[in-house]
């Protein structure tokens, strides 16, 4: 018998994404599968259900549940979602295991395979599959959109008659996939862009895109490519230097931090005692508790003069190109699992082995077992292994 993906709405509130755009469907029925997709899935993105050509509408979501050997989900699904699965089913989505231990916990129980998108290793051969980026690509875009919405001055440099208008000057603090996005959006505008990161191989990126890189003089690069945590006096050190280049910026966009962790504090109140009156800051990093001392995730504070934007979830702000990027990397991910039109649990494959998180009742990535194993066994009297 042939699986069936389900692709159902997603319920969280203000998340206008989607796991599955029309045009992938012809992908997967190729490969064996059968599609089923609850009524209305697409209405955000304006996609109507006859477009999902090939696949079977349901119409409620216990309906679509019920019948889905295998769900394809954006946000983690809520402890009444899980309970409409059937045993056994395949999840995969955004997981966040750490901050969901009674979510992980049932799916534990109901013997669910789930995958977390976010786990998904960043190599070469998973590039394709990797939604962090492609996420974080809408939001590096977005960003700057916001701070442009929000500042009163203009981006480029305009001579008209009535004078000359300086161009604005944007910071971006974290030259990852977000940094270097909000730094090509702030140079479509035609801002002046400074980039900064502790990883010294970014400076070449950050050049590439026409912007001015910063060098602090710390090295901070990491394992798996990714920066290591500052010490103490590194990070002294880089508020003082970061604190100059701020003071004539109107603009700091900030993205820096390491998976895992919570968001190093890189702007303090006296780097934003020193800024420009009428600047801007938007902090990607406000969902894991900001670059800036003063960010409050999903909110627009003010410090004297400056204000501090701390936007969550900003893809959804942008569901087309976010869910149709997103759809292409968990179609890739789900065509790993898909072989010879059943689904392959090949754990010796370090995609699979990465992202996997829970599997036939344990938790089976080591990573996350060293992570979580002892929070879940206290809280929920448990076993994993
Ligand atoms: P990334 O890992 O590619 O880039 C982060 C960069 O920060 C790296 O280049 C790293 O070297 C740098 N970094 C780490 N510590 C630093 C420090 N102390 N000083 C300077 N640079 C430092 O991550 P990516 O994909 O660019 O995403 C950036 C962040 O944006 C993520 O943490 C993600 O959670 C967030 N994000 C927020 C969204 C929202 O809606 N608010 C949406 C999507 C992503």
């Amino acid at each position: 018998m042939s699986i069936t993906i389900g692709i159902p709405k997603e319920i969280k509130e203000k998340e206008k994404r989607i796991a599955m755009v029309p045009v992938l469907l012809d992908k997967l029925i190729k490969s064996g599968a059968t599609i089923n997709i609850e009524k209305d899935v697409g209405s955000f993105i304006y996609v109507d259900d006859i477009s999902y050509k090939g696949a079977k509408v349901l119409e409620d979501a216990k309906r679509l549940y019920a019948s889905s050997d295998v769900i394809l989900k954006v946000q983690p699904p809520t402890e009444e979602e899980v309970h409409l699965m059937k045993d056994q089913t395949i999840l995969i989505s955004f997981l966040y295991p750490h901050n969901n231990l009674k979510l992980i916990k049932i799916l534990l129980q109901k013997n669910i395979s789930s995958f977390a998108m976010e786990l998904i290793p960043r190599i070469s051969r998973a590039q394709d599959m990797d939604a962090l980026s492609s996420q974080a690509t809408v939001a590096g875009y977005k960003a700057v959109l916001i701070a442009a919405d929000n500042s009163r001055f203009f981006f480029p440099m305009l001579t008209t008659a009535a004078g000359s208008i300086r161009p604005a000057k944007v910071l971006v603090i974290g030259s990852g996939v977000a940094g270097l996005q909000a730094m090509a959006t702030a140079k479509r505008l035609g801002a002046i862009v400074f980039g900064y990161d502790v990883r010294t191989e970014t400076k070449e990126q950050v050049e590439s895109l026409g912007a001015k890189f910063i060098d602090v003089k710390i090295k901070a690069n990491g394992k798996g490519g990714y920066a290591r945590e500052l010490t103490k006096e590194e990070k002294e050190e880089q508020t003082v230097i970061l604190a100059k280049h701020m003071a004539e910026c109107d603009v700091v966009i900030t993205t820096a931090g390491i998976p895992g962790k919570a968001a190093p504090k890189i702007i303090t109140i006296s780097n934003l005692e020193k800024m420009r009156s009428g600047s801007i800051i938007v902090d990607l990093m406000a969902e894991s508790g900001g670059n800036c001392e003063m960010t409050s995730a999903g909110e627009v504070v003010k410090y004297k003069q400056v204000t501090i934007i701390g936007p969550l979830n900003i893809c959804s702000s942008l569901p087309i190109p976010s869910s149709e990027m997103y759809a292409k990397n968990i179609t890739n991910f789900l065509l790993l699992l898909l072989q010879n039109e059943k689904i392959n649990f090949d754990f010796n494959d370090e995609i699979l082995a990465s992202s996997v998180v829970t599997h036939q009742g344990k938790i089976i990535n080591s990573t996350i077992n060293a992570q979580i194993n002892a929070q879940i066994k206290e809280q929920f009297n448990i076993i994993t292994s």
